[in-house]
């Protein structure tokens, strides 16, 4: 039977007039609702019941894109029916009006203002930040010692965050800025749930912490942008462009054209938070897939001895390093740090033959589609081959979208790339990463605001010859 949502390409379960999916009570009795994490109940849908899948968990109404098409014509062709997702407002209590969680016309202007902090130019500069603070912290590194790599890279994005985001690289003040940033992220789980801005104020140890990261991190914020204000001289960081950002196409030039103290905390915070677990996430993700892949590491390692040999990599090395490009966007598909992107329906609309509801909660899983056998054969290998140029032409457009698309694409795509494969290079350059006693099974994953590697990832590290 074919119905009005169905067409040629795109595969749904045979039979449905409407989009079929799980039901909740029966998966809640079977038990899956706790036995199964949200990343792979996702996957499972797409498999089960096809490209476009719909399902309700207690009252709220979901709809699942699968197929690539569908990715694309719900994060960029239907974007203005959308507003962000409810985890991203509730997140205002803590962000703000940040790039994040603001809706238009708020979020173009802030958009346009910040964009120039992360011109091609400019994150060029960055370059040698990154390899100076990955250097700095292999450096540290015993030769055969077991380093949990998954907590070493949250601290090398942090540092690397910090000094493109704020020019601050005193040890001290990144110290303070860890420690908040952590108490924060406490926050984020609490988005998932009603009324996180009532329970965010309980009398609790946990809830103290929450509140006393946002405390220590609006006060380093606030003092930073005084200072600079104070004296607004090019440090050549995120928050110099950000002070100094003007509004080209706002109808005067006067102070409303440029952004207010709290719109730059606001901006601030969102791409420290936005910019350093991602990072981190995907940077630990591979090298726990270099450890289980010996032969591709000694591949990425030969590359990064021809292109540096033993000198720091900048960014003009990037367009040399292409082993480094791929194994890193290979790990950004197998385990993409943001798994889904969601939306809520801002009005009722029509979609290929049915009608969306507003309010009505629209997901475009990653996680899922970059595991979709028809565009990843043998999806679950790790394959840095499937990112040559022509592999790349041959796929449709939607395929592969882990830093998301249309007017919420990711800002700091550009930064991220540059950050993985000069760290990853650099680290494979001078150092083999070896898989601990037992090997390497499938990585265990924790679905949370991020993806992020369930728990610690130690692995042995042993220095290579400088040769
Ligand atoms: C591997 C690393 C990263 C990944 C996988 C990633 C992924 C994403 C994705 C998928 C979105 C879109 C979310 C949506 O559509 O709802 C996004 C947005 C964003 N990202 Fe990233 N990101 C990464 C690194 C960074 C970095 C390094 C920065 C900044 C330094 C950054 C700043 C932002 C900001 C500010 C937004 C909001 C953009 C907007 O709505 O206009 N991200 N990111």
């Amino acid at each position: 039977m074919t119905t009005a949502f169905v067409s040629p390409d795109i595969r749904f379960k045979p039979g449905a007039r409407q989009p079929d999916g799980p039901a909740f009570w029966p998966r809640l009795l079977r038990g899956d609702v706790f036995r199964q994490n949200a990343a792979d109940f996702l996957e499972a849908n797409a498999r089960q019941f096809g490209d476009l899948v719909h399902f309700e968990t207690l009252g709220i109404r979901v709809l699942q894109f699968n197929h690539p098409t569908l990715v694309q014509e719900m994060l960029v062709r239907d974007a203005p029916h959308h507003h962000r997702n409810m985890v991203m407002q509730r997140s205002k209590m803590v962000l703000g009006e940040g790039l994040l969680t603001s809706e238009e016309p708020l979020h173009m202007r802030q958009r346009r203002m910040a964009a120039p902090a992360f011109h091609r130019q400019r994150i060029a500069a960055y370059g040698e930040v990154i390899t100076h603070f990955t250097r700095q912290m292999t450096s540290q590194w015993q030769d055969g010692a077991t380093v949990d790599v998954h907590a070493e890279m949250l601290l090398l994005a942090l540092r690397i965050v910090g000094k493109t985001l704020f020019d601050t690289n005193v040890e001290q003040e990144v110290g303070k800025i860890a420690a908040a940033v952590e108490a924060f992220m406490g926050f984020m789980p609490l988005a998932f749930l009603p009324f996180p801005d009532l329970m965010v104020k309980l009398p609790l140890p946990a809830m103290r912490r929450i509140r006393d990261g946002r405390a220590g991190l609006d006060e380093l914020i606030y003092r930073m942008i005084r200072e600079r204000r104070a004296d607004p001289a090019d440090r050549g960081d995120l928050l110099s462009m950000l002070l100094a950002a003007v509004d080209e196409e706002a109808p005067t030039k006067a102070p409303a054209a440029k952004m207010t103290d709290q719109q730059v905390r606001d901006e601030c915070l969102t791409v420290l938070l936005a910019g350093h677990e991602t990072t981190a996430n995907a940077l630990s993700f591979a090298l726990r897939l270099l450890a289980g892949h010996p032969e591709i590491q000694e591949q990425l390692a030969a590359e990064s001895y021809d292109v540096l040999g033993d000198r720091l990599a900048t960014a003009e090395d990037y367009t040399r390093l292409n082993m480094a490009e791929k194994v890193f966007a290979e790990a950004l598909r197998l385990y993409p740090p943001v798994w889904v992107t969601a939306r809520t329906a801002a009005e009722t609309y029509e979609y290929r033959g049915i009608s969306i509801a507003r309010g009505t909660i629209l997901v475009a899983p990653q996680y899922a589609v970059h595991r979709d056998p028809r565009w990843w054969p043998n999806p679950d290998r790790f394959d840095p081959e499937r990112f040559t140029a022509a592999a790349k032409a041959a796929r449709p457009r939607g395929a592969y979208f882990p830093f998301g698309a249309g007017n919420r694409q990711c800002i700091g795509e550009g930064l991220a790339w540059m950050e993985g494969v000069l760290a990853l290079a650099t680290i494979a350059r001078h150092w083999q990463l070896l898989p601990l006693q037992g090997g390497m099974g499938p990585i265990p994953i924790a679905p949370s605001i991020s993806l992020r590697p369930q728990g610690a990832v130690p692995l042995q590290v042993r220095r290579r010859a400088l040769h």
